[in-house]
């Protein structure tokens, strides 16, 4: 087996854009933001963007939109060579305190119907499926998916 090179998290900043587009553009060959969408979303307030870096390297990224009690997972994307090495639940973990920090108890989320992989990472962290929007990318249907955290909210429980 080869080493395994750390990855470690950190707020996304301006000179992450170029790479993290370059991610977007690979990993959602249907429905990519554009760098646009992506500096808009930067810009807005109440939001929370990650990237995950190994060697120096952008290897995925997350965003939260905060509106306590409520938030969003606006985004999610790890880098393909890395899939299945934990990226992914350490990004969905991130934004998952940073929302309980934030007074956040209802976390949403919309994915893919035909993303079996994503769904199943988001039941693993205990969201539910609420609801279908029909053909919301590009004719593809919208899962809804909603996590209670019961816990959370006043911002002094402890990590689960
Ligand atoms: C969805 C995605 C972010 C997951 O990232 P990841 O780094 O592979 O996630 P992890 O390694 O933490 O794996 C998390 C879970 O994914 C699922 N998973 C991982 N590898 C898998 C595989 N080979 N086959 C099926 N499911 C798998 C498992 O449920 C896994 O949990 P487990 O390790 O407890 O079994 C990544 O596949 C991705 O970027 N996909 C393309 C973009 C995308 O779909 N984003 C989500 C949009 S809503």
């Amino acid at each position: 087996m080869g080493e395994v090179t750390p990855v470690r998290l950190r707020p996304m900043n301006l000179a992450d854009v170029g790479p993290v587009m370059a991610l977007e553009t690979a990993l959602f060959p249907e429905d990519a933001w554009s760098q646009y969408a992506l500096l808009s979303e930067l810009a807005e307030p109440g939001r929370h963007y990650v990237v995950a870096e190994s060697d120096g390297e952008v290897v995925g990224y997350a965003g939260l939109r905060a509106a306590a009690p409520e938030g969003d997972v606006q985004t999610m994307a790890v880098d393909e060579r890395l899939w299945g090495s934990g990226v992914g639940s350490a990004l969905l973990t991130a934004l998952l305190e940073e929302a309980r920090r934030r007074g956040i108890t209802r976390m949403f989320l919309d994915v893919r119907a035909d993303n079996p992989r994503a769904q199943k990472l988001y039941t693993g962290f205990g969201f539910v499926r609420v609801g279908v929007r029909d053909g919301y990318y590009n004719g593809t249907d919208a899962i809804t998916m909603l996590r209670v955290d019961e816990a959370g909210g006043s911002g002094h429980k402890e990590d689960r």
